[in-house]
């Protein structure tokens, strides 16, 4: 990870005025019945090809509908990209279009490219915004960068992509405010890029301590501060749940705590991200069927998100404080490992009747989160791969979202939407708390078939205190099996943006 993000090999930029000679692939938004005459400063042959294309009927402005032109004399290589209706575009249409200019400059070998902001008929939604527009072209153009063969000793045959400009005609938005939202872009898209690549690593070089490493070197010099505590450290504080899961696995535990405090913050606010951090997840003893066991890897992908998220929330200087923390180990079904009916301590003093080995996620993000109160977090998100119920209840696009009081998960709604990852809420009525009951042990830590995405979040809201506290369940989101046309397939980098989104909104 040390060698991603700061040193991205592209460079932003932002122009009102399209310079042909400097680009080498210029991608238009095309609105349904456009005009190619509403777009100033483009060389006229590009005008009248995208006018052919138009009376030819190929080009309707259907979204992410892909149309190549020239290149011819005067012009570079051009695609216009479909934008849809032009008073329902934002940011959410514009980070894919960024995307898809992205991964084209690197397939066509098109190192330079230029993504042309249009007037969108704005309104005053916050997302619909030209700024967001701009912010969301560098992100996704940014995404194209990270693909999943980290080990191929021949490396794919891709070009790279250099340069991003974002063209903005000066009625649009001031270039000063336009360049602080395309750097916001990058800082949001590198600390994704950053979390996918960790999502990404096999789980027999991304081994706990190897996790705790990486973060340390790849945080160093940000202004964090970094703490990685051991096994002796961990059991010092009691964190009986961790510790219970680790017991199956040769690997030593680690605890991430990365604390963000800076000057003038307000003082009664802290901000606690809380990530699941299970480098590989077998079940342990309450074993996994074989097929698919290999997505596994990406278990610790909620703790790639928080550790990810207060980094960019730090490059952005944003005034708030915050900790992230991760409970790092595997789940393994080693000789030591917890059984079925074990009974756990946690740091918090609950205890907890492990019934299923295989729910270890709850167990590490109930010390966890009490982990990052003791931090003196005021405000608490978790974010994990925690349930195949989840995916089954929300699929592979939306990710949940529970809590508790509604403000605090609306605020954490409106956050995702604006980084455009779909978040939905499930509820969690303490009438739950019924199927977590334990005859021997203040709880257990399954709770049947029904309802097992929330009866999770029930778990852990019992770690929670009174503390407002949202939990993003991205089982289904954190991982993408199919490549799409803007992103790569593996590691999503989910919720990474949310929580950047989250801290910005808490510092205004
Ligand atoms: N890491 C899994 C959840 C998961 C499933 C993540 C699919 C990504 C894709 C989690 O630790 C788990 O195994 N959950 C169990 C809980 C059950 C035993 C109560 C599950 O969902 O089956
Ligand atoms: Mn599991
Ligand atoms: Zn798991």
């Amino acid at each position: 990870m040390a060698e991603m993000a700061d040193s991205a090999p592209a460079s932003v930029s932002i122009t009102s005025a399209l310079d042909p000679t400097t680009t080498d692939l210029l991608v238009i938004p095309v609105f349904e019945q456009d005009d190619p005459q509403s777009v100033a400063g483009l060389p006229t042959a590009l005008v009248e090809e995208w006018t052919q294309a138009l009376e030819r009927r190929e080009s309707k402005g259907a979204v992410l509908e892909i149309v190549p032109l020239g290149p011819s004399a005067g012009s570079p290589r051009t695609l216009l990209v479909g934008a849809g209706a032009r008073d329902r575009f934002g940011s959410d249409i514009a980070r894919r279009i960024g995307g898809v200019a992205g991964m084209t400059a690197r397939q066509r070998r098109a190192p330079r490219v230029a993504l042309v902001l249009r007037g969108s008929g704005i309104d005053a939604a916050p997302d619909r915004h030209p700024l967001r527009v701009v912010q969301a072209f560098v992100e996704g153009a940014l995404l194209a960068a990270v693909e999943n063969g980290l080990h191929k000793s021949t490396p794919a045959e891709t070009g790279t992509l250099d340069a991003v400009t974002v063209v903005i005609p000066q009625e649009l938005a001031p270039l000063d405010e336009a360049g602080r939202a395309a750097e916001r872009g990058r800082i949001l898209a590198d600390a994704t890029n950053d979390a996918r690549m960790l999502a990404n690593e096999p789980s027999n070089i991304l081994t706990p301590t190897v996790f705790a490493e990486r973060v340390s070197a790849r945080l160093a010099g940000s202004g964090l501060t970094v703490d990685v505590l051991d096994e002796t450290q961990i059991a010092a504080l009691g964190m009986g749940l961790l510790l219970g899961v680790a017991r199956g696995s040769a690997e030593p535990p680690r605890l991430i705590a990365v604390r963000y405090e800076p000057a003038g913050a307000p003082a009664n606010v802290r901000l606690g991200l809380v990530g699941k951090g299970i480098t590989f997840d077998t079940g342990g003893i309450s074993i996994k069927p074989a097929d698919g066991m290999e997505k596994m890897k990406v278990d610790m992908a909620g703790g790639a998100a928080v550790v990810s998220a207060i980094h960019a929330l730090a490059r952005l200087r944003t005034p708030i404080a915050a900790v992230a923390v991760v409970p790092c180990t595997e789940n393994m079904p080693g000789g030591r490992a917890i059984k079925p009916g074990d009974v756990l301590r946690g740091a918090s003093g609950k205890t907890v009747e492990v019934v299923n080995t295989d729910a270890e996620g709850r167990l590490v993000l109930g010390d966890g989160l009490w982990y990052a109160r003791e931090l003196g977090a005021t405000h608490l998100v978790d974010v994990a791969t925690l349930t195949g119920a989840c995916v089954i209840a929300l699929g592979r696009s939306t990710t949940g979202l529970f809590g508790r009081p509604d403000d605090w998960v609306a605020r954490v709604r409106d956050a995702a939407a604006l980084a455009g990852e779909r978040a939905w809420p499930m509820p969690v009525y303490d009438d739950y708390l019924e199927q977590l009951k334990s005859d021997v042990a203040d709880m257990s830590n399954t709770g049947g078939r029904p309802a097992g995405a929330i009866t999770a979040a029930v778990f852990l809201k019992q770690f929670t205190g009174e503390l407002p506290w949202a939990h993003l369940d991205i089982a289904g989101t954190a991982w993408s099996d199919e490549p799409k046309p803007w992103l790569a397939k593996g590691a999503t980098g989910s919720a990474v943006r949310t929580l950047v989104e989250l801290g910005l909104s808490m510092a205004v």
